[in-house]
């Protein structure tokens, strides 16, 4: 019995040393992998690069890390558990809200619900025995990630094998899945077209197929000419009313002809505006060059082909004052206005009607950006109180597009803001826009403040920014779409809410306003965003660099059918219909009777998506298209299935269509 009982002792302190779990704390882990919306990780200390502290309780060990994060981890046999408080950092700054969740093996073990700013820390404790891998995600707690500042306060993983290591995402090969465009004509025009009557008309017929090709039109208004080499409508918009064109394009290959019906009234932007947008690309660093190349590009890649003509230019075109901190360019350093008070470009853009000609000439349409505050967001000049003179003098260089970004107008409004206070400069844009002789759309850059998407079109907008930046979220293009598309009531032709902009090929990095290079989304991810904005029929601009198109990203944003979705005259945004905590349908009615469905996966593992015919509204037997690939996958009784990649979306035309 002794001799047992001290045998079993013997035994115990024998193996307590080998099998006692081990400590490993997250922040003695490599956290280069680690990506964030902001800022790099910080160890033991805040993003504040204070010490993490949680509702007035301080941690010695964590991660300081800001919404959208998201880090993944490879675990070895012997791994047990990982334990942390999580949190807001209390230096965050009031306004802080963010999610925390834990996935292992994929699956969601720990949701901390939206915390915010000075709520006390929630514990975690997750059991890892068998598992293989763990990802750690802070996502934003639905009011945009300004001051998201998260602790994975005391995070540790307890061991008995070797460590956890960090891991970047699968890396997947690029893959395309949209057809090669025949040599025959295809034209891609949306079915509907607004223009005001009496103002200067401009359309290039968007076409695909092997130039040269003729264009023709029966029943073209007498106050439009159609060139036949270029298919350029120009002219003067004819009297209100309905005109129902008839647009033809013909080359040695075939041929091919549309009915185009130009709406001539009060309404602009019948289909959601396409084109590009220098931001996300090159930011302060933009010139006039680089504006002409961007058109000469868009004409040359095919994008114009499929329907992309406005070509706008962002912040950064005016001058900004010398700033010790910012250090503008000093050829971007001067005055704003002249002496009667009328803006000035920088050096960069010596001629901004020539340039807007420029654009003009190859049938596209020009954007430019300011702000209804003394200055913009990146510091140039602004509108504020010279809105009438910058509204006149933009009609007289030939731009048909405005964005105007509320940035500094928050320093000439009461702290309060009400809501006419938020309304007022764009109301009074829109009414000095209207009354321009000339069609510009107005496009509402405030960040969704005062749930613009419920007054926007009210006082003359087109499109209407429904959130902060995505340059900071793009971790999370579907969460941005689930939260745009709550807003679809609003939504309707003329009247667009905009999730921001295209971000995929070769971008700019959105901290700092960094060179382009590949964005961070995997191919199916990129896929998945336009997808998405498809379904939501959502403004599509390209924001990456065009220089550096390649076969993928081409393949990617040009695909007529993709475009067609979006395009739709009906105007509607897709509705949800979620399945589980990853997956849901994006379902969108289609003009012509059938829907638009996009099967999502928004979870980290491939999963299965059903799309049944009773969450459709539809039953029996019912065609289904594959609208990637252009192709008829058969008649499917019930429902419609698919194996979903990891942030995927599988993106199908469901239904009988009727003859328009
Ligand atoms: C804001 C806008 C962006 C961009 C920049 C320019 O952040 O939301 O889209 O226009 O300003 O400074």
């Amino acid at each position: 019995m002794t001799i047992r009982r001290s045998l079993a002792l013997c035994l115990a302190c024998w193996a307590a040393p080998l099998f006692a779990a081990e400590t490993v704390w997250l922040d003695s882990l490599d956290l280069s992998t680690m990506r964030q919306g902001w800022g790099r990780p910080q160890v033991n200390r805040s993003m504040r690069e204070k010490p993490l502290t949680i509702a007035g309780t301080v941690f010695a060990h964590g991660v300081g890390t800001h919404a959208t994060s998201t880090y993944r981890v490879l675990l070895a046999r012997g791994s047990e558990r990982f334990t942390a408080t999580v949190g807001v950092d209390d230096a965050a700054g009031a306004g802080g809200s963010v999610v925390f969740q834990v996935l292992v093996d994929g699956k969601r073990v720990f949701n901390s619900g939206v915390m915010k700013h000075g709520q006390p820390g929630k514990p975690v404790s997750v059991d890892l025995r068998g598992a293989t891998t763990l990802i750690l995600l802070v996502n934003d707690g639905g009011d945009g990630v300004r001051n998201d500042h998260g602790n994975w306060a005391d995070a540790q993983f307890a061991v008995t094998g070797a460590r956890p290591k960090p891991f970047v995402a699968p890396k997947e090969d690029p893959y395309v899945l949209t057809p090669e465009p025949g040599p025959a004509p295809r034209l891609n025009f949306p079915a509907v077209y607004g223009a005001r009557p009496g103002n200067p008309f401009l359309y290039r017929i968007p076409a695909q197929g092997t130039r040269p090709m003729t264009f023709s039109a029966l029943n073209l208004p007498s106050s439009l000419r159609l060139d036949p080499d270029t298919g350029i409508i120009t002219g003067t918009t004819p009297p209100a009313g309905k005109y129902h064109i008839q647009l033809a394009a013909r080359n040695p290959r075939g041929g091919a002809s549309r009915t185009f019906t130009l709406v001539s009234g009060d309404t602009l932007s019948l289909t959601p505006q396409m084109g590009w947008n220098h931001w996300y690309a090159h930011y302060h660093r933009i010139t006039d060059a680089m504006m002409r190349e961007a058109a000469d590009i868009l004409i040359r890649s095919g994008m114009a082909d499929v329907g992309y003509d406005y070509v706008n230019i962002d912040d950064c075109w005016m001058n900004a004052e010398a700033d010790a901190k910012r250090k503008p360019d000093p050829a971007r350093v001067g005055p704003f206005r002249d002496a009667q008070g009328r803006l000035l470009p920088n050096a960069h853009f010596p001629d901004m009607k020539g340039l807007a000609d420029y654009i003009h000439a190859k049938g596209l349409k020009a954007g430019l950006y300011t702000s209804p505050g003394p200055k913009t967001c990146a510091g140039y000049a602004g509108a504020w109180q010279h809105e009438e003179q910058d509204a006149r003098l933009f009609a007289e260089w030939g731009y048909d597009f405005l964005k105007y970004d509320w940035c500094s107008y928050s320093t000439v409004v009461s702290k309060e803001r009400t809501l006419d206070e938020m309304q007022r400069p764009y109301r009074l844009m829109g009414d000095l826009l209207r009354r321009q002789p000339r069609d510009i759309v107005f496009n509402l850059c405030q960040y969704g403040m005062g749930d613009v998407w419920k007054w926007g079109a009210e006082i003359g907008g087109h499109s209407w920014r429904t959130a902060g930046d995505l340059g900071y979220e793009l971790d999370r293009i579907f969460e941005v779409a689930l939260k745009n598309c709550e807003h679809r009531a609003w939504q309707k032709p003329g009247a667009w809410n905009d999730p921001d902009y295209l971000q995929i090929g070769y971008i700019g990095n959105a901290r700092g306003g960094g060179l382009p290079e590949p964005c961070d989304l995997s191919p199916t991810e990129q896929y998945s965003f336009m997808s998405l904005w498809a379904l939501m029929a959502s403004p599509l601009f390209y924001s990456g660099d065009l220089t550096r198109l390649d076969e993928f990203t081409l393949n990617v944003l040009c695909n007529p059918e993709v475009i067609g979705v979006n395009q739709d005259p009906l105007g509607q945004c897709a509705r949800v219909e979620r399945l589980d905590d990853d997956t849901f349908l994006l379902v969108k009615d289609l003009a012509d009777g059938s829907k638009a469905v996009g099967l999502c996966n928004a979870g980290y593992e491939a999963a299965p998506v059903v799309a049944s015919w009773g969450k459709l509204g539809l039953s029996g037997a019912q065609p289904v298209r594959d609208v990637w690939r252009h192709t008829n996958l058969g008649r499917f009784q019930g429902e419609f299935r698919a194996e979903v990649k990891r942030r995927g979306v599988v993106l199908v035309r469901v239904g009988e269509t009727r003859a328009p």
